[in-house]
């Protein structure tokens, strides 16, 4: 397996080449970092848990008609999923303010949105992924007009879709970042999502205590970081063949 050629290695994944040309290997790392790099640790089994949730998540919203990368899972650290050209954006939708936007705005954790708010980050590691505006995207060619337009249209529907597919296991989908890449076929080109959707890309909040069940455990030192994310892979119905995750946290088969 470690004779693939690697093809990008990021803060949490690894991608490899694919076994068929337009396809790669998502490798999920048991890395953690936070503000851009400065905070970085090694929380063992957290791999396992996001290759898990974002398989589950990518498959639910494959059903309802929602395009993904996702192919299928390979082992406990791996998926196949689609090449894409990835979209330099990071799309956040936020139903309730957290994070970057209660710091921005001067408001208070938990106040709830009057509606879903949409940003977008340029990804760009040196900048710290700057917010910034649609003009942005144009002036640049980040991303075209259609592009964006179908980007916002899904995000709002992995909104809807995802609030109430957590609400169902009593977890408050605070907000979440996806991206998006470019899928050519032949002489189409279509919009789908890309990367990963996992407690390390959502704020995910049980609803009856508002114990934080995501990343933010990691950024603000709360400790108990991958039993977080294994309630939610619990919650969800995933794992359930692995209950005991601290055994099964090396290696790549299964
Ligand atoms: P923010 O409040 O820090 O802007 O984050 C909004 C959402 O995006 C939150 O669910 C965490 C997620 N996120 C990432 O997935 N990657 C990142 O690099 C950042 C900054 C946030
Ligand atoms: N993933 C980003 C980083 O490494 C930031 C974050 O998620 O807070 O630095």
């Amino acid at each position: 397996m470690s004779r693939r050629k690697k093809m990008y290695e990021g803060k949490a994944k690894v991608i490899y080449e694919g076994p068929e040309p337009g396809t790669l290997i998502a490798h999920f790392k048991d890395d953690a970092t936070a503000f851009n790099n400065e905070k970085h640790d090694v929380l063992e089994g957290k791999g396992v848990l996001n290759n898990r949730i974002s398989e589950y998540l990518m498959q639910q919203l494959g059903d309802i008609g929602v395009p993904t990368h996702f192919i299928k899972r390979l082992n406990m650290r791996e998926q196949l999923i689609r090449e894409v050209e990835i979209i330099p954006l990071e799309i956040v939708c936020r139903n309730i303010a957290a994070g970057s936007i209660c710091k921005r705005l001067g408001i208070k954790e938990g106040e709830r949105l009057s509606r879903p708010i949409v940003e977008y980050f340029y990804k760009d590691d040196d900048l710290g992924d700057p917010l910034v505006a649609e003009e942005h995207i144009a002036a640049f060619n980040w991303a075209g007009p259609q592009e964006l337009e179908d980007m916002v249209s899904m995000t709002l529907r992995v909104n809807d879709f995802l609030s109430g597919l957590f609400a169902a296991v009593n977890i408050r989908l605070v907000d979440f970042k996806l991206e998006f890449g470019r899928r050519y076929e032949g002489e189409m080109v279509r919009t789908i999502l890309a990367d990963e959707i996992s407690p390390d890309s959502c704020r995910l909040w049980d609803i009856t205590s508002g114990k934080k069940l995501d990343k933010d455990r990691f950024r603000q030192n709360m400790g108990n970081v991958t039993d977080a994310y294994a309630e939610v892979a619990r919650r969800l119905g995933v794992m359930k063949d692995q209950p005991r995750l601290k055994v099964i946290t090396n290696g790549d088969d299964e």
